[in-house]
């Protein structure tokens, strides 16, 4: 924890107008400067910065806060390093912290609240500094010599790049020959800069001592973190060749698991989309910015990290990950899931896109265009519903073996899931696929949760077992209801085919006779229905009635006895499409799946 005295110092000594400045460029507006706003999409600035309360206020969409908060929540910081940033630059020492959180995310962990390649204070800052530079000045000497490769750019325009947007990546060429960057930093390129270059992984040392570049004929695609700092590079060979790309290694600026290409650029794109898509490749990134899509970020060779959601879930309320269709994909989008049970706040959507297969991203918007790639947008499937439809595949859901495995299965993930909201829904989920109730599921995951819905109104009375036989009794007791009744719940339902048969015939029988009883139908019905297959379900059903007396809440036996129907209903749709193979749903299907699963 740091004090507050020192982040007091610190706001004091650094001027929001400046911090705020370096990002978006800041007009003078009588004693306040603004600018169009950075969180929301606007044409006339109503972001507002005041230098003397050293504040931040969007007028238009209520962003507000300090220094402190901005980089927060522009660059997407955590909230030491936004402090470490703003100490960086005023020269303030940040004190040593003691742990004191005991908040289970990833943040808090020791040592994981670190952005990845923060620079650290003292010597080490220096190096940071320098390893910057000579990043910056490599990715300047990579593009200049794009300019002058015919292979290269045929190589970029035969995959469709234009000049504009290799120009908005950044993109370079690495020339052939093992000592191009020591040739371009001529006199500077001592001893020192080798080792310094050696150190941000553009070069490599041999057993004699001797440098030779790291990246040598390839298209460099310069990897930037939320500062909009260069910490590495990707490389493409221009052909074949192995391998297809080759990555900076891990430096002290770069670590490969909590950078995401393109997450910099495009964060005002994420804002505006309300959405990120994450893909696999650099080339995806590229291509689907071409193409207009210019909210999506990829993980760098390798697997989705749980830094990796955090990055991105600061960004956004809805990830949407990105997958070939094929085996690699599913496993890609599992390890995916595992990253993100953990990380997941109510409130946050994560689903899934499984692309045809044989397709990627930047092959497909290459030849549906981007309206078709946005439509796939809309069927992607939720996490929840990706969750259980691959644990159920692993199962036999039919034998009682195969439904317990399903509920061991699920135990480490639901483990993880820390938001509430998300917890209950994968839980009420889970027992509905083991045929078990909420609570047997609970007790065999020893999950304690709060239930989400108190038993609401009096429950003095135990509600009967089958919601057909409640709604047979509210409409013998007081048959007005039918006028309220949604008649979609009557529909065939085959577990309780018998049911659904005797109230159908109850409510066509009220339906005909309109007038049937003042405050009850029992008399009419018991005659009318007297030699009727649904004479003891109607009869059972009236003689409950009996015992019901006049203070009775019939409004409330009526809804209540209406939602448990919806519910039945609802679980039966969502099995249906649940069991369905994903080729099999149609579009308005998968839909369906997403609203009304998390
Ligand atoms: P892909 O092989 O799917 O490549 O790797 P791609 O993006 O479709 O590339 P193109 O279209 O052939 O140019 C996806 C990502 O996996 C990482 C890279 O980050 C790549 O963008 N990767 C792949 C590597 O790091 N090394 C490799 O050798 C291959
Ligand atoms: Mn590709």
């Amino acid at each position: 924890m740091i004090s507050q005295s020192f982040i007091q110092e610190l706001l004091d000594r650094v001027d929001i107008v400046d911090v705020i400045d370096r990002h978006i460029p800041l007009k003078k507006a009588g004693a306040n400067y603004t600018a169009c706003c950075p969180f929301h999409s606007e044409k006339t600035p109503s972001f507002t910065v005041s230098p003397t309360k050293q504040f931040y206020h969007c007028f238009g969409c209520s962003a507000h806060g300090n220094a402190i908060g901005f980089l927060i929540e522009y660059n997407g910081l955590t909230f030491l390093e936004a402090v470490a940033d703003l100490a960086a630059r005023v020269g303030m020492q940040v004190p040593p912290q003691q742990s004191g959180s005991h908040s289970t995310t990833v943040e808090s962990e020791p040592g994981l609240g670190e952005a990845g390649g923060e620079p650290h204070r003292n010597d080490s800052e220096s190096v940071s500094k320098q390893l910057i530079e000579v990043t910056h000045d490599a990715a300047r000497f990579y593009r200049q010599q794009l300019r002058h490769s015919d292979s290269a750019i045929a190589y970029l325009k035969m995959r469709g790049i234009t000049g504009a947007t290799a120009g908005h990546f950044a993109i370079g060429y690495a020339p052939t020959g093992w000592h191009n960057l020591e040739g371009a930093f001529g006199a500077q390129a001592g001893k020192a800069r080798q080792a310094l270059l050696a150190k941000a992984g553009l070069v490599i040392e041999n057993a004699d001592g001797k440098y030779y570049d790291r990246f040598r004929d390839r298209i460099m695609f310069p990897i930037v973190n939320l500062k909009g700092v260069i910490v590495g590079f990707g490389g493409r060979v221009l052909e074949h060749g192995e391998p297809k790309y080759l990555n900076s290694p891990e430096t002290p600026l770069f670590q490969k698991g909590r950078e995401l290409y393109n997450l910099c650029a495009a964060r005002r794109a994420i804002r505006q989309a309300g959405r990120v898509l994450v893909v696999e490749g650099y080339m995806d990134v590229v291509a689907l910015y071409q193409h207009g899509i210019e909210y999506a970020v990829a993980a760098l060779g390798t697997a989705t990290t749980p830094y990796h959601i955090q990055k991105l879930v600061r960004q956004t309320d809805n990830v949407v990950f990105c997958f070939d269709g094929d085996a690699a994909g599913k496993k890609a989008a599992w390890r995916a899931l595992e990253a993100s049970v953990a990380q997941l706040k109510d409130g946050k959507n994560i689903s899934f896109l499984f692309l045809p297969e044989g397709e990627d991203p930047d092959s497909y918007v290459g030849k549906f265009g981007r309206e078709a790639f946005e439509e796939l947008l809309e069927q992607t499937l939720p996490l929840s519903v990706f969750l259980f439809r691959e644990l159920s595949a692993r199962v036999d859901l039919k034998t009682s073996e195969g439904r317990a495995k399903l509920v061991q299965d699920a135990r480490p993930l639901l483990a993880q899931v820390a938001a509430p909201g998300l917890a209950l829904m994968l839980l009420k989920r889970l027992a509905e696929l083991s045929g078990l109730s909420q609570n047997e599921v609970e007790g065999l995951l020893k999950i304690r949760r709060v239930s989400a819905s108190p038993s609401r109104g009096r429950a003095t009375r135990p509600q009967p077992a089958s919601p057909y036989q409640w709604l047979m009794q509210v409409l013998l007791y007081e048959p007005k209801y039918i006028e309220k009744l949604n008649r979609e719940l009557l529909a065939h339902d085959h577990e309780s085919a018998e049911e659904v048969a005797a109230l159908r015939a109850l409510v066509e029988f009220i339906d005909s006779n309109p007038h049937v009883g003042k405050n009850s139908a029992m008399p009419s019905v018991i005659a009318y229905f007297r030699s009727s297959s649904h004479r003891v379900l109607l009869e059972n059903a009236g003689s409950k009635t009996l015992g019901w007396d006049s203070d009775i809440d019939l409004e409330a036996e009526f809804t209540g006895a209406m939602a448990r129907l919806s519910e039945i209903r609802r679980k039966q749709r969502m099995s249906m499409l649940h069991g369905k193979a994903l080729s099999a749903l149609t579009p308005e299907e998968k839909q369906e799946l997403q609203r009304t699963a998390y």
